[in-house]
């Protein structure tokens, strides 16, 4: 018989199947086995009656935890088993015996790290991946309408972009380099070949803190666009994480159940608008509704953000920073040359920040400036500031933290488990 997944074979619902993987739990007695077998799709619970297996009886009765089989019998509907349907085997091979599987409910955050290679096949580890597929493929689709190109840049490179403090160093054949921490200096030359392009791609931060939101290594959606101004630039993020939280769900209603995770919270993000603040009225509703005084001038922290977020339940959108705070390469507001033409999406539920963009600075004056206040050597930028020279247009981009988009909509209590392997400073084994 030619094998089916077992969610194929619950639609099915009557008759013979053939579905394979492994065993989730089992339980038996001198009669009965009753194992309940699970492949990438779903859970079902199987029979084996002694009478039909006399000769096999004793591999059956060792058949343990993560154990592989291929089986063949009828299913239908019983509404005690689990997901709802049951498998009366007739015919099973053993691919493999497990040893007796690492993974229990007791263990600590530090051992399931450990084991992280065998706790992937955990129903909540299985449903985060299956959502992270949707997400990844969302983001594709929502940039490849809009006309953009995927481009790529290189993971070493030689300077920063968004601060000295988190560079990773490498040794690359004696001489210093460092990992990419965003593609967006070498993205920038690419509009001027292509217009409007996109990467997904992995950046690298060496965040010292512990947090339950950094990574070092993360997924970075970001995109760069010529001729577009800072408007732009926030309708299209609003527009992807719409569309990303539309798919998912769409596609993961039975991830999202598995994960218990509140669908009301995701749903107004897809129908409401998303609020957008000035830096200076966010200081203000900070005053007014949480007793926080911030002093004009500070970047927001966490805790402002979370604050923030606790007033609205779709993402915030907070523009025009005080120019102190954001980055080299940010365009100063011609209006307010105090504050720049950046923002960042906060995400709902303390989840932090999804999204940092801005217009580009296009005078190389103001960047050389800029990074000399940064005590960074202008020269080591030189090329640069070649997109400046050579027919520099007003352009823009912005960069998604992926693992922080998917903690939210799967509701995490850490980012580490929006990613298979993940990369903090504590972390990096397996
Ligand atoms: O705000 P950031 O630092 O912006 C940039 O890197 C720009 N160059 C992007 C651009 O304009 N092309 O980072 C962008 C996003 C953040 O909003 C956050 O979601 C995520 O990247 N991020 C992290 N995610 C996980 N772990 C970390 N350590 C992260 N650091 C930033
Ligand atoms: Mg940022």
């Amino acid at each position: 018989m030619k094998f089916i997944s077992i969610s194929e074979a619950m639609k099915k619902g009557s008759g013979k199947v053939a579905v394979r993987g492994w065993v989730y739990r089992e339980r038996g007695s001198n009669k009965f086995k009753f194992i309940v077998l699970r492949d990438s799709s779903d859970i079902i619970q199987c029979v084996f009656k002694r009478e039909k297996f006399e000769e096999q009886w004793e591999d059956i009765d060792k058949l343990s935890i993560e154990s592989s089989v291929m089986l063949e019998g009828t299913i239908k509907k019983d509404s005690r088993a689990p997901t709802g349907y049951e498998i009366d085997v007739d015919k099973l091979k053993i691919v493999s015996f497990a040893e007796p599987f690492p993974i229990n409910k007791d263990l600590n955050e530090k051992l399931l790290g450990d084991r992280r290679h065998l706790w992937l096949r955990s129903r909540k580890m299985t449903a985060i991946l299956k959502i992270r597929d949707t997400v990844l493929q969302a983001i594709r689709e929502h940039w490849r309408k809009k006309g953009f190109y995927e481009y790529h840049s290189p993971s070493f490179i030689g300077m920063q972009c968004e601060g000295g403090s988190t560079l990773f160093k490498v040794d690359y054949f004696g001489r210093p380099l460092y990992l990419a921490q965003t593609w967006q200096l070498h993205a920038e030359p690419g509009i001027f070949a292509l217009e409007k392009i996109f990467t997904i791609q992995p950046s690298f931060r060496a965040e010292r803190s512990k947090t339950s939101r950094h990574l070092t290594e993360y997924w970075h959606a970001e995109m760069e666009v010529a001729w577009e101004d800072f408007k732009y630039l926030q309708d299209d993020g609003e527009q992807l994480v719409k569309f990303v939280v539309k798919r998912v769900l769409e596609k993961n209603k039975k991830e999202l159940d598995i994960l218990k995770r509140d669908i009301k919270k995701l749903e107004p993000t897809v129908s409401k608008k998303f609020p957008r603040l000035t830096y200076d009225e966010v200081l203000q509703i900070l005053k007014q509704k949480k007793g926080l005084v911030i002093p004009w001038g500070k970047d927001l922290r966490t805790i402002e953000e979370d604050k923030l977020s606790e007033l609205y339940d779709t993402p915030v959108i907070v523009t025009h920073y005080p120019k102190e705070v954001k980055a080299f390469y940010m365009k100063e507001d011609e209006k307010n040359p105090k504050v720049v033409l950046g923002y960042d999406m906060i995400a709902p539920e303390g989840y932090g920040e999804l999204i940092g963009g801005s217009q580009r600075e296009e005078s190389i004056k103001k960047l050389e400036e800029n990074l000399r206040k940064q005590g960074e050597d202008p020269k080591k930028y030189e090329f640069y500031f070649d997109t400046r020279r050579y027919g520099s247009v007003p352009h823009g981009g912005y960069g998604l933290g992926v693992e922080r988009l998917i903690s939210w909509i799967c509701g995490l209590s850490t980012i580490k488990d929006a990613i298979a392997f993940p990369r903090t400073m504590t972390r990096w084994y397996p």
